[in-house]
């Protein structure tokens, strides 16, 4: 069976206080919205339909940045969920599968729970995933007959025993294309509300002679997002479990609630995460690395066996080869930097590639920037690179060579050569001795007044 997903994103999100629609506040460095498209990904949907409103560009963009084929459709006045489902049945025409409706702040819907959704669609036409509810609060509630869901009553409009019951309404509804649309061609907005709900759609369902039934999951995955506190909350979860997986694959971690992670953050077996690291996106680390306390890493690639850190920091495009180390406050920018080669303190290589075993020493700064444009710094393998060396791109390092401690290098320099560049020494002597006693005696007349 094919399926579309419909995910509603148009809402202000009032409660978040922010100018950026609630959909694109992120969680693990992603948006709510990719979030809610990633648990999707894995049906593999032949069509996305994004429902937009407030802040529609951005929220546009961000789908497509995360989709390019997803189809975007504007709700123009927000008339509530049932309206905001409706407003994809154009974009659907001609599609008869199933519809999946996610909503754009509800992150953590997991495939598996999509997945027994669609398997419940054999035997009934409409199927909506619920919830027991700790607080059952503000949800709507799903009033079961055994099996069957008789109808979804909104907190607004429920009576004080249907409120009394706990088993709520996720806002996940799975139907065929055909009966979904045509269902909510019957809903109305006569509700406390004045809103047309995707929520009456069981209760039509089944005046139609149509099955409803609503299958459960966990009350942490249905958490939605409307303040800041609670987008806070979601991320702590987010972490909890995203370092859990980790850990579950073979990853040690020594302090896991001090380590930050992103939702595509991979790394492998046995290697070792050190306290207070912070994985922003893009970033893949191999088996048997270590990645040391205090260092923040993006868009990078380590490879097995290399350690990094402490305090260091990997930028986009920073490609670690096997065993290569990287130390303290040393920052790597779209750079490659080969088999066992080392940086080791207070350097910064951007836009350069660095050949094996080559040693950056101290101080050594790539000058990649030229205020305008960005240049590229070569050095070739087994080469050595003396501390507090300046690097002015675009230059190449050869093969084998030296650069002496100091040296400011403009001119490329040949395979096995030294470069130095810097005044040469002068020691005038007992110089030191007289000007500290001249300086000295100048204070103490300046303190006699
Ligand atoms: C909805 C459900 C409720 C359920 C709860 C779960 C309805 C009528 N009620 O209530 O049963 O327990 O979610 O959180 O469906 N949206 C649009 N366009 C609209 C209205 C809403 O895109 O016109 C989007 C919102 O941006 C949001 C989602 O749909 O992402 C849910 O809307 P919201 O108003 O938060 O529904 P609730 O009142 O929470
Ligand atoms: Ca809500």
């Amino acid at each position: 069976m094919s399926i579309a997903l419909v995910i509603l994103a148009a809402g202000k999100g009032t409660r978040m206080e922010s100018d950026l629609p609630k959909v694109l506040h992120t969680i693990g460095g992603a948006p709510l919205l990719h979030h809610a498209m990633l648990s999707a990904c894995a049906l593999e949907p032949e069509k996305t339909v994004v429902v937009t409103g407030f802040g529609s560009e951005q929220v546009d963009a961000a789908a497509r940045a995360f989709d390019p084929d997803v189809i975007t459709v504007l709700q123009e006045e927000q008339l509530g969920t049932g309206h905001a489902v409706a407003q994809a049945k154009e974009a659907l025409s001609g599609f008869d599968g199933d519809v999946i409706v996610l909503y754009g702040d509800t992150p953590f819907i997991t495939t598996e729970t999509l997945e027994r959704m669609i398997d419940a669609r054999t035997s009934f036409d409409v199927v909506v995933l619920g919830f027991e509810a700790a607080d059952p609060g503000k949800y709507g509630r799903l009033i079961m007959d055994g099996d069957a869901l008789s109808k979804i009553v909104e907190y607004k409009d429920a009576r004080d025993e249907e409120r009394a019951v706990t088993f709520c309404n996720s806002g996940v509804v799975c139907a065929g294309a055909a009966t979904m649309f045509d269902l909510l061609d019957a809903v109305g907005n006569d509700n406390a509300s004045g809103e047309y709900y995707l929520t009456d759609i069981p209760g039509i369902a089944n005046s139609r002679g149509l099955k409803s039934t609503a299958v459960a999951c966990d009350e942490a995955e249905t958490l939605g997002i409307n303040s800041r506190v609670e987008l806070a909350a979601a991320e702590a979860a987010f972490q909890k479990n995203k370092r859990t997986a980790l850990m579950s694959d073979g990853v040690q971690m020594q302090a896991p609630e001090t380590v930050f992670l992103s939702f595509d953050t991979v790394i492998g077996r046995d290697t070792m995460i050190e306290p207070n690291v912070v994985f922003a996106p893009g970033v893949t680390v191999e088996s048997g690395a270590r990645i040391r306390a205090f260092s923040h890493l993006e868009g990078a690639h380590v490879s097995r066996g290399a350690t990094v850190g402490p305090f260091a920091r990997l930028r986009p495009g920073a490609e670690l080869a096997e065993d290569v180390h990287i130390g303290n406050f040393v920052e790597i920018k779209n750079a490659s930097i080969d088999e066992g080669a080392k940086v080791n303190h207070l350097t910064y290589i951007g836009d350069a590639s660095v050949g094996a075993r080559s040693n950056i020493g101290a101080g050594t700064i790539t000058c990649n920037y030229d205020g305008v444009m960005k240049h590229k710094t070569t050095i070739g393998r087994d080469s050595f690179i003396g501390s507090n060396t300046m690097l002015v791109a675009p230059v190449t390092v050869g093969d084998e060579a030296m650069t002496a401690t100091a040296t400011t290098v403009t001119q490329d320099v040949p395979d096995g050569a030294m470069a130095i560049a810097r005044t040469e020494q002068k020691n005038k002597k007992g110089f030191a001795r007289k000007l500290m006693s001249m300086l000295r005696a100048r204070k103490a007349k300046q303190a006699k007044g």
